[in-house]
């Protein structure tokens, strides 16, 4: 395995089936629509542009894309995942809008994408389930060219774990989280899948990674997100705005 498929476990039997994510976790799919439901009724600052440029931050299959796409026709997509398995999947799922030219795929690692986009390119940037993999340090890096590449007003819309501050509840709630788990893929007779899902967590929940709510919402204030609103919240599946300031 290379250091690169490592990090990222979706380029492997997870990538290749993520559509059980839907099984083991319900909320990732309700938080993808709350993002479409949130950018489908945000309107930018000031007069509006003719298309709202919007960057995703690890498509995947294009769980959280088709939302985005679906919630408004001004939108344009750029959707960024590093793994070419989750980008065939998007461009068969959101084919419809690859032939309207609504959305541009690109494979590649998202602080490198991030690094060589314009400053103030961007209305929104978004992300669903992808930046809770990232190693803290990477995040942070991340965060900082979110914000770079954002126009001012502009709007970074997160749905993504947030883990509980208390480490013991944040653990009992993880537990009960792998026992759902256990029984999903009992029922289905997929282990191997249970075997892929359980190394992933231990990669998420690892210190390097795991990303707490509260240092979480304060990173993006210190990179100067302000308002940074807290929209959803249920256990650890969180859906963040944060905003540019105007001026
Ligand atoms: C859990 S999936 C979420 C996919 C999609 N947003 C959804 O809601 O279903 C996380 C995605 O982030 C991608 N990813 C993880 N680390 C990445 C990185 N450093 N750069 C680009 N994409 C990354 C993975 O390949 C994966 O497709």
């Amino acid at each position: 395995m290379s250091t690169l498929d490592a990090e990222n476990l979706f380029t492997g039997p997870i990538g290749e089936e993520y559509g059980m994510l839907r099984l083991i976790c319900p909320n990732a799919a309700k938080l993808a629509s709350r993002l479409g439901q949130y950018v489908g009724g945000w309107r930018t600052p000031g007069p509006q542009p003719e298309h709202l440029k919007v960057l995703e931050i690890g498509c995947g299959t294009g769980v959280s894309a088709l939302p985005l796409l679906s919630c408004r026709d001004d939108l344009q997509l750029l959707a960024l995942d590093s793994s070419a398995k989750m980008l065939d999947q998007a461009k068969l799922n959101l084919a419809r809008w690859v032939d309207s030219g609504r959305v541009a795929f690109v494979e590649a690692d998202a602080l490198e994408c991030l690094k060589a986009q314009e400053a103030a390119s961007f209305d929104v940037v978004a992300s669903n389930y992808a930046t809770h993999n990232f190693l803290d340090d990477y995040r942070q890096k991340v965060v900082e060219e979110i914000f770079r590449v954002l126009k001012p007003g502009g709007l970074f819309l997160n749905g993504d774990r947030f883990a509980i501050d208390d480490p013991a509840e944040h653990l009992k709630l993880t537990q009960s989280e792998v026992r759902h788990w256990f029984k999903t893929f009992a029922a289905l007779n997929r282990y191997d899948l249970l075997e892929d899902w359980v190394v992933h967590l231990f990669s998420d929940e690892s210190p390097e990674h795991i990303m707490y709510f509260s240092p979480g919402l304060e990173r993006l204030r210190g990179a100067g997100f302000d308002p940074v609103r807290v929209e959803y919240r249920e256990g650890v599946d969180t859906l963040v705005a944060a905003f540019k300031p105007a001026r």
